[in-house]
């Protein structure tokens, strides 16, 4: 049973694939009103979202399928001390596919490893968030027609910002692009995505903590919010949190086609001015991500059914 767990999981041709039909869906949306009709997703979030778990629900019904879904850690039998595995079983009886959040790395992994149907992952603690790259991917492919050659500059917590490591990934499959980790010295990329993705594979980076220094180069500015949820002392966030806000003032100096992209949700990161910057495309981010996860229903369903 095909899932995807980390945005490797998909190849660049599948990415391609997923980047067509959301923009189809785009162009037709009538073509698709009924696409996954009889069908049921479940969401099962166990961490706070807003976008996430609404994305996957309106891309479900704007499919013509259903949604049924468990939110917050104490609403389920996950409170009661139920396993991943037990819930994984019990799910797969009542739904066609499967999109999880969860605190801990690796959980969506263990979900699919035990469900029946697809499972997709909402973002795994610290670990990965592909659904987020998949938005993120369309937005860059929209924005910038292209993958190659671009310079990404990464900025706020890198240590623990899922998104930033999905995205990294993804974007080193691509020849010529270079990147630049903006972040303090507490937050830098995890070394598995130092060593593992950009070392390895000879990908051009640098690490600084200055963000106006490195804005001039940059074809994209991917902002990320401190990740207090995952800091072990709050004295330590709110030292950090505001290590980087972007306002009209620092971009005077940026490309007049910088794409400046953000997950959400914002905290301070970027001032509200910003907003009215035609380079601000994280509004259209978070519309993207709904596009993206109608194809990726739509593919793994289709994939599921062929598989029976
Ligand atoms: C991100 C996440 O959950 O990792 N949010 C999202 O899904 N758009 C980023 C964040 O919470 O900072």
């Amino acid at each position: 049973m095909r899932s995807v767990i980390d945005i490797l999981d998909l190849s660049p041709d599948e990415l391609m694939e997923l980047i067509e039909v959301a923009q189809d869906i785009i162009a037709n949306p009538a073509k698709y009103a009924e696409a996954c009709h009889g069908k049921k997703l479940a969401t099962l979030f166990f961490e706070p979202s807003t976008r996430t778990r609404m994305s996957f629900e309106a891309a479900m019904y704007e499919l013509g399928g259903n949604v049924i879904s468990v939110t917050g850690a104490g609403t389920s039998s996950a409170a009661k001390g139920e396993s991943i595995a037990d819930t994984a079983k019990t799910v797969s009886c009542y739904v066609d596919i499967i999109a999880m959040r969860h605190p801990k790395e690796g959980s969506a992994y263990v979900l699919a490893k035990n469900a029946s149907v697809p499972v997709i992952n909402g973002g795994d603690g610290g670990h990965s968030h592909p659904t987020q790259t998949l938005a993120d991917l369309l937005t860059i492919y929209r924005e910038k027609g292209r993958f190659e050659g671009l310079t990404i500059g990464l900025c706020g917590d890198l240590k623990f910002g899922r998104t930033v490591h999905s995205l990294i990934q993804a974007m080193s499959r691509y020849n010529g692009n270079k990147f630049v980790l903006i972040s303090p010295e507490e937050l830098k990329v995890p070394s598995y995505v130092k060593k593992d993705v950009l070392q390895q594979q000879n990908i051009p980076y640098v690490q600084t903590t200055d963000l106006e220094g490195a804005l001039p180069e940059l074809d994209i500015l991917y902002m990320t919010r401190v990740q207090r949820e995952r800091f072990f002392n709050e004295e330590d966030y709110l030292r950090l949190k505001d290590s980087y806000i972007l306002n009209p003032d620092k971009l005077k100096n940026a490309k007049p086609d910088l794409a400046i992209l953000h997950p959400l949700p914002r905290v301070n990161e970027i001032s509200v001015a910003v907003d009215q910057d035609p380079r601000a495309c994280y509004f259209k981010q978070v519309l993207n991500g709904k596009y993206m996860r109608m194809a990726l229903i739509l593919k793994l369903l289709k994939e599921a059914e062929n598989e029976h």
